[in-house]
This record gives structure tokens, C-alpha cells and sequence, in this order.
């Protein structure tokens, strides 16, 4: 397995487990403690989660698979996020965003203990938030890397105007944005975050990179259209439509991480075996306009 390097103090497997879903998958802690050592065997060690995860229970669940199976931890890197919050005193739920100082740093010290694992790898602010002061998060999150709780700290959905706020005031140790690319989604490459991220030299993790699974089930025209041409050249290929979409992915010089969304561990052997894909560059396009979304001028 590749491992990309986001700092002198961290690496990741080029191909990330998610966790998004893992509350659903309605796995025993035991279950969890296999699921987690079977993709360790395959190379992948990153595990992606989120605080707002299952409503907390993500983490919990991670952390008691982790206290079942303590020196799993040092084999492993963990990716969590904060920043949104739940309103429950109305009627229906309201979601807004807390990026104030003192809620990051309780958050983090909440996430660690409900992991079980001592400290983060790596620490994002989840999403962006119109009401945020990046000079008490970057606050936040240098204090938190001093205080050893997080090795490395990014954002996930930054636009590139934000990026750069955080990133200049956190002495430039941002190591990640976590933003979604697939064939349906080029909000990032239309904001230039991507090449902004190429010239720097900071690697995006890649999330939905098959668009929730609706690649293979919608029959949005979105969806309908690069299906079609993905299943054409998975012909030329001899592989799989998903392979395909990871060979994609990794192809750009920005080289980033996909994280696989999927409980089922052959969707992470389809991730694996793009490296094994040398992609024509003509390729690249044809599937970057797959939708019919883009037009090349
Ligand atoms: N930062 C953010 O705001 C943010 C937002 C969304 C996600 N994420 C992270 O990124 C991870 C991945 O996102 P995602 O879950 O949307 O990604 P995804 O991998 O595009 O979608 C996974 C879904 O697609 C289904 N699927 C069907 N065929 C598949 C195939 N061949 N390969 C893979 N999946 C297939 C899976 O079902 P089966 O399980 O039945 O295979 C699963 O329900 C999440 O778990 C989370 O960690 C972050």
C-alpha cells in the first residue's frame, strides 16, 4: 500500500477507511476490532470519523473496539472532526456550527476519551462556519497540537479564501482539506482549492469518491451518463467501474487520499487495485466530463 506523507510527523495509507456509516453496520466491538485488523492487513491503516458521527456514537464504538484491543491503537491513524453542533431544544433538531475556542478544545479532550486512543493523529474543523473566528481557532487548534492531544491538524470543506485564513495564522501546519471529488462534484476544482493545494504541496483526502454509491444505483442523468462511459472504459481496462473512478482520483498530481465509505471489504480491494491501473492522461478527461456537467474549453 502507498502511504502519503502529510508532515515530517505523520503518514497515511493512500486508501482511508470512513466511518460515516459505522453505526449502522451494527457491528459487536469484537466485529469492529476484526473489521478494523482485516484492512490493517490489506495496508490500510487510516480510519476516518467525526464527533457528529452516529450522534457521538461513532467514536464511542471505535473506542470501545480500541479498549478491547489496546495495541491496535499503535498501528492505526485516527482522523476525527469537530464543529457541528445540535440544538435539541427545539421541536425539530436545528444543526448550526461552534468553532469557538473553548467548545474545540473540550470537544477534542471529549473525542480522545471516547476513543480510547490517547491522542488524534489528525484534527479537523469539520466544516466551514460563516460565523467563525479563525484567529481562536487556529488558537485552538496550535494549543491543542502543544498540548501532544492531536499530531496534525487540517479543515474539511474549506473554500480556498478560508483555507488560506487558517492556514496563515496557524503558521502554515495545516496538513489536509478533506473535501468530496467524485465525477459528479468539481465544486473544488471549480474554486481553484485544488490547485491551490497542488502548489502547496498539501494533500486532499478524497471523500463520497463514488458518490454515496449512487453511481451505481441513481439513474439521475448525472450518474446515468458517466456510468456509461466508465463502464466502456472498464472494458478497455479489464477492470471494475469503481477501480476505475480510484484510478481517477489518484491520478491527479494533487495526489490524494480516497476514503471508502463501504462496510464491505472487497469495495476496499477495488480501491487497492487502481494502483495497479496506468490511466492514458486522455482518459482522465474523458471521465472528469463523464457527466456532462463540464464542458473542456
Ligand atoms: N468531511 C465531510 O464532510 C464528509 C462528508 C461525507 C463523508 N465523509 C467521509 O468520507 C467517507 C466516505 O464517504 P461516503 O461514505 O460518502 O463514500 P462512498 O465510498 O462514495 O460511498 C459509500 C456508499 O456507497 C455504497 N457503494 C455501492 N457500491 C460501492 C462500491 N463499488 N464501492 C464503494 N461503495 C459502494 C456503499 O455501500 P456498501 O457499504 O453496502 O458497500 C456505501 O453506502 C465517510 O465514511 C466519511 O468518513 C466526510
Amino acid at each position: 500500500m502507498e502511504r502519503t506523507k502529510l508532515s515530517d510527523n505523520l503518514s497515511f495509507s493512500r486508501i482511508i477507511q470512513g466511518f460515516w456509516r459505522l453505526t449502522s453496520w451494527n457491528l459487536t466491538s469484537k466485529q469492529l476490532v476484526n473489521f478494523i485488523e482485516e484492512r490493517v492487513d490489506l495496508g490500510v491503516t487510516t480510519f476516518d470519523t467525526a464527533e457528529i458521527y452516529g450522534r457521538g456514537d461513532a467514536e464511542i464504538q471505535l473506542g470501545e473496539a480500541l479498549k478491547l484491543k489496546p495495541e491496535l491503537r499503535s498501528k492505526i491513524e485516527i482522523v476525527t472532526k469537530t464543529n457541528i453542533s445540535i440544538d435539541q431544544s427545539e421541536e425539530t433538531s436545528f444543526g448550526y456550527y461552534d468553532s469557538r475556542y473553548d467548545r474545540i478544545i473540550n470537544s477534542c479532550k471529549k473525542s480522545i476519551k471516547n476513543m480510547n486512543c490517547n491522542y488524534i493523529d489528525l484534527y479537523l474543523i469539520h466544516r466551514e462556519d460563516p460565523c467563525i473566528d479563525f484567529k481562536e481557532v487556529a488558537r485552538a487548534l496550535n494549543d491543542l497540537k502543544e498540548m501532544g492531544l492531536v499530531k496534525e491538524i487540517g479543515v474539511s470543506n474549506f473554500d480556498p479564501m478560508k483555507f488560506k485564513c487558517l492556514y496563515d495564522l496557524t503558521n502554515k501546519s495545516l496538513v489536509t482539506n478533506q473535501i468530496e471529488v467524485n465525477p459528479q462534484c468539481f465544486e473544488h476544482f471549480d474554486s481553484g482549492m485544488i490547485d491551490y493545494l497542488t502548489y502547496k504541496g498539501i494533500h486532499p483526502m478524497f471523500y463520497s469518491p463514488v458518490s454515496q454509491g449512487l453511481l451505481f444505483t441513481s439513474d439521475e442523468d448525472i450518474y446515468l451518463n458517466s456510468r456509461i462511459l466508465l463502464s466502456k472504459l472498464a472494458t478497455k481496462y479489464n477492470t471494475t467501474v469503481a477501480t476505475l473512478v480510484y484510478a481517477w482520483l489518484m491520478y491527479h498530481p494533487v495526489s490524494g487520499m480516497p476514503i471508502v465509505g463501504s462496510k464491505n471489504i472487497e469495495r476496499i480491494k477495488e480501491a487497492i487495485n487502481a494502483f495497479d491501473i496506468k490511466l492514458d492522461h486522455v482518459d482522465w478527461y474523458k471521465i472528469y466530463t463523464s457527466s456532462k456537467q463540464k464542458v473542456l474549453r
